[in-house]
Formats: structure tokens, C-alpha cells, sequence
């Protein structure tokens, strides 16, 4: 998408330097920083201290950081370790797991003086895949706003609430839950977004920036706004994205997005989920149980993070000295409050038959 007239995705390949070049989103909205990462520990570093965040994205960078650890040492040996050391960068999302398979089973039959090679053309494969993933979700979900413009006054707003960044800046480009909105936006229907701060890391202020940069009109709301607004009929639809869904169609994403179901299944208001399939966890069927949550820092709860007047990233204390604070990063939506799974293959109800009719060949995977 365009940021400043120039058309960026969240990260590229810098062919002179063979280097990956990121967006360093700790500084947005504030400052647009990019980043080179030529090392296995920057590349480790980018995913943990959140330089790029996203399901697609973080996946996408870790297929980069195999194609480092294949230049760097081709061997088995290597291979594994490397595996090992970025599949612990964060544990939530599948789609780290799902991108250091699939360059392993690639990479593992191949001869140790193809690998480089062979892992770099992947890396860029899995990158230029998941813009077109991204594009189809937003095809599929247009039809879903169409659908929703259809009941109502010609010209009359439609509008969409959305939870955390699952925007361009998550995936490799157009995002998830957003690419349907930009793909309405360009097609002309009037759309409105409600995008929740999602604290503690606000990334609802990413998802502001990105839209403000489209000309999509959005309005930027706390985190408990979106029941109150939904009961006032000022939601039309919820679309949001995820980290890890099972098999059946529990949604595992950021911390809040179960709240807003059951606030969306209390008044009526249909609630979809950005779905590519790179973020399905075929090996387990109940969410709440099975899917990893990341707890994160107490220190981002207890304080909120900004830039200083120096110009640093800082922290000001919002609690009591000494409170405790809690930090689980996710939560499971159970696939029942779910109306539909908006994938790049079509839109399914949150069922196991649903995603296995879309996709026939992992109906075996376990
Ligand atoms: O902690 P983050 O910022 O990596 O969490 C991101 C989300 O929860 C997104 O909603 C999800 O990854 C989908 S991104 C297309």
C-alpha cells in the first residue's frame, strides 16, 4: 500500500545489500522507520520485540531468516537449530510454525550447495503468496459488504468494526480483515471503520494510520466502545483477523476480540474473521484448550508506551507502584459465535465440515 505517494510492502528484499528490509512498526504512527536485518539475531529480534508483528508477517520474515541460516550454514545440523531458535521467537501464531515447515520439508531433500538458493526463491514465493491470499480475502469479502449495502439506502454508510492490526502492516500487503475495506473503499461503497485502540500495544493505531493513508474513514475508539455501539445499531459488521484457527473454527487473535463476539452475538451484528490458510492449525480442534497464549510484559499494562519528548520510545506509569500486572496477549473466540471464515478460497461457515469442503486436501492432516 502507499505510504508518502510510494507504494511499500511490510517487507522487501534489498537484492544490492542481500539484506530484508522491514518497517520498524514500534515507531508508527509516529515515525515511518525501515530497518535492515542481516543476522539470525536481528532477525530474531524483529519478531520478539514486535519490529514486525502479524501472523502473515511474522511468517513471512521467518521463511527470510531460513534462507540467512542456509547461507550462513546449509547443513541439517543447521537447518534444525535455526528452526528451533525462531520457532521461540513468539508462540501464538501459526503462521511462524507453518512457514519454518514448510522451508524445512522443501529444503531438507534438497543437495547443502542448492539450499541458499532454494530457500531465498521460497521465501520470496511465500511473500508474493501471501499478497494474493490477501487480495482474494478482500474479493470475497467485498461480496460480504455488497451484500450488506444491498439492505440499505443507497449511499448510506456501512459501518465496520475492527479489533488490533490485521491491516497491511500485519501481512505482506492489503492485510487481512482490512483488504475487504480497502477493496469497498475503491470500489466506491461508503465505509466507516471503528477501530478499537487494542491496548496494551495499540495497535488499533496502526490500523488508523493505514486507513488514514487510504482515505478510509475510521474513527479511533477504546477498547470497551464496541458493545455500547453495537447496541446503539452503529455496527453493521466486525471483521477482524487471527493468529491461529482450528480446524473446527475456533479463532484464536489479540486479546479482546472474544468480548467484541459475544457483544456482536448478543445484538445481532455479524461477526467475520480474515481467515488465509496459512493461519489454520489443521493438528488441533479446540482452541481454548490447545492454542498457546502469549503472556507478555506486565510493564505494558502497568504503564503506556510513547514517544518521549527526546525523541525515544518510553514508558509513563499509569498504576500504583508495586500493582501487578496481567499480560495475556490473545484470546479464543469458540467457532459458534463466529458467522463465517472469509478465506482466500471463499467465505465458510466456522465449522470443521466448512473448512474442510473449502480445503480438501489437509482433511487428513492431524
Ligand atoms: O501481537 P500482534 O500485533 O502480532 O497481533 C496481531 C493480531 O492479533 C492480528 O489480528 C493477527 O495477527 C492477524 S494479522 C492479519
Amino acid at each position: 500500500m502507499k505510504v508518502n505517494g510510494k507504494h511499500y510492502r511490510s517487507l522487501w528484499w534489498n537484492s544490492e545489500k542481500n539484506v530484508l528490509e522491514i518497517i520498524d512498526q514500534r515507531w508508527l504512527p509516529h515515525d515511518f522507520r525501515t530497518q535492515t536485518v542481516g543476522t539470525m539475531e536481528e532477525f530474531a529480534d524483529a519478531i520478539v520485540e514486535m519490529r514486525v508483528r502479524g501472523a502473515p508477517l511474522i511468517g513471512a520474515t521467518a521463511a527470510y531468516a531460513m534462507a540467512l541460516a542456509m547461507k550462513i550454514d546449509p547443513s541439517n545440523a543447521y537447518l534444525e537449530k535455526a528452526w528451533k531458535y525462531f520457532n521461540e521467537t513468539r508462540p501464538t501464531a501459526v503462521n511462524l510454525r507453518w512457514a519454518l515447515n514448510r522451508c524445512k520439508d522443501a529444503l531438507l531433500p534438497l543437495p547443502e550447495d542448492q539450499r541458499a538458493d532454494a530457500a531465498l526463491k521460497l521465501a520470496h514465493e511465500i511473500a508474493d503468496e501471501d499478497v494474493e491470499i490477501n487480495a482474494q480475502i478482500g474479493r470475497h469479502g467485498l461480496a460480504i459488504i455488497q451484500g450488506i449495502a444491498i439492505n440499505k439506502k443507497p449511499g448510506e454508510t456501512i459501518n465496520i468494526l475492527t479489533h488490533c492490526n490485521a491491516g497491511w502492516l500485519a501481512t505482506v500487503d492489503w492485510g487481512t480483515a482490512t483488504s475487504p475495506m480497502y477493496h469497498a473503499h475503491n470500489a466506491g461503497i461508503p465505509i466507516h471503520v471503528w477501530v478499537d485502540e487494542t491496548r496494551p500495544r495499540n495497535q488499533g493505531a496502526l490500523t488508523s494510520w493505514e486507513l488514514g493513508s487510504h482515505g478510509v474513514p475510521h474513527t479511533y475508539i477504546v477498547d470497551n466502545a464496541g458493545g455500547h455501539l453495537m447496541q446503539h445499531g452503529k455496527v453493521d459488521l466486525v471483521i477482524v483477523g487471527t493468529d491461529r484457527t482450528t480446524r473446527r473454527g475456533d479463532v484464536c487473535n489479540k486479546i479482546g476480540t472474544y468480548l467484541k463476539a459475544l457483544a456482536a452475538h448478543a445484538n445481532n451484528v455479524p461477526f467475520y474473521v480474515a481467515l488465509p490458510s496459512p493461519t489454520i492449525d489443521w493438528t488441533i480442534a479446540n482452541g481454548v484448550a490447545d492454542i498457546p497464549i502469549e503472556e507478555r510484559s506486565a510493564q505494558e499494562t502497568t504503564h503506556v508506551q510513547g514517544i518521549m519528548p527526546d525523541g525515544s520510545i518510553g514508558m509513563v506509569q499509569v498504576t500504583p507502584e508495586g500493582t501487578p500486572g496481567g499480560n495475556p496477549a490473545f484470546d479464543v473466540t469458540p467457532n459458534h459465535l463466529v458467522t463465517g471464515l472469509i478465506t482466500e478460497r471463499g467465505v465458510t461457515p466456522a465449522t470443521a465440515e466448512g473448512l474442510q469442503a473449502m480445503f480438501p486436501e489437509f482433511a487428513n492432516v492431524k
